[in-house]
């Protein structure tokens, strides 16, 4: 059986991803940092459709800790799946915090940079070793890093760094595929998660704008993005790589 890791699966587009990766027939380790309950309900939704996952505690913004989390890994591998080695790499768990630049305290930049960037990068060296060739990355950027979508004030922190996390996925994919590994990215447009503190949630006047600038009229669910992913996981994908897929339902098309 094949595997995938996929951080920050305890909501929105990771627990998406996770699920819909899983009920392809791949087992999933899944990764939380603070909510243990939604990683838990993620593994138990795999389990009552018949499939398999682990969940593991993960501080994405503490690379110090990426060595033991590796170790983790290898004792759920070997436990759960009698394996060595995992398939896929999914880098979703991310943070978002809107300020503009004048106003930017040089600790949320760190923060934020550590989390979106940093993360990935060292996360995805660390557990190299343990992938097996022939595999795949999906790295989660943002169409707030894409040319063409129009910009929001607020957001030149957050999209810098997923604008390098796009950059990142071409490197990867470059040198990664002597051993196969397929490295590509989905940059999604406004997304009904718990980004930002729950903001779809605390500023629900925001959705009417969004959708209305959207070409399909509303904002994106999960699952429009978990439902790429996993594709991008799958066989179907393998002469994909090196590609940054934006997933907005067309934003300011
Ligand atoms: N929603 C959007 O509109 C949108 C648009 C473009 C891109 N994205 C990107 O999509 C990705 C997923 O976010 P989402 O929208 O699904 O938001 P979400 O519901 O808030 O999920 C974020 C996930 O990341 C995890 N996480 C956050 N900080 C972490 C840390 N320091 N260490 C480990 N895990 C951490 C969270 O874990 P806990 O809650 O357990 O701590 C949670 O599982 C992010 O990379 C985000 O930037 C989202």
């Amino acid at each position: 059986m094949q595997v995938a890791i996929v951080t920050g699966a305890s909501s929105g587009i990771g627990q998406s991803a996770a699920i819909r990766i899983a009920a392809r027939g791949t087992g999933v380790i899944l990764t939380y940092g603070r909510n243990r309950q939604g990683a838990a309900d993620a593994v138990a939704t795999i389990e009552k459709a018949g499939g398999t996952a682990v969940a593991l505690h993960l501080d994405l913004g503490d690379s110090a800790g990426f060595d033991a989390f590796r170790d983790s890994v290898a004792e759920a591998l070997r436990t759960t799946w009698s394996r060595d080695t995992f398939d896929h790499l999914v880098n979703n768990a991310g943070i978002a915090q809107a300020s503009l630049i004048e106003d930017t305290a040089e600790e949320d930049f760190d923060r934020l940079m550590r989390v979106l960037l940093k993360g990935p990068y060292f996360l995805t060296q660390r557990l190299l070793p343990l992938m097996a060739d022939g595999g795949s990355v999906v790295n989660v950027s943002s169409s707030a890093a894409a040319a063409t979508s129009g910009l929001e004030p607020g957001y030149a922190a957050y999209a810098s760094m997923k604008g390098g996390l796009s950059v990142l996925t071409r490197y990867m994919a470059k040198e990664f595929s002597p051993r196969g590994i397929r490295v590509n990215a989905v940059s999604p447009g406004a997304t009904r998660t718990r980004l930002a503190d729950d903001a779809f949630t605390r500023f629900p006047e925001v959705v009417p704008a969004i959708a209305a600038k959207t070409a399909f009229g509303r904002v994106g669910e999960p699952d429009d993005v978990g439902a790429l992913i996993a594709t991008l996981v799958g066989d179907e994908s393998r002469w994909i790589t090196a590609q940054d897929i934006e997933v907005s339902g067309g934003y300011q098309l």
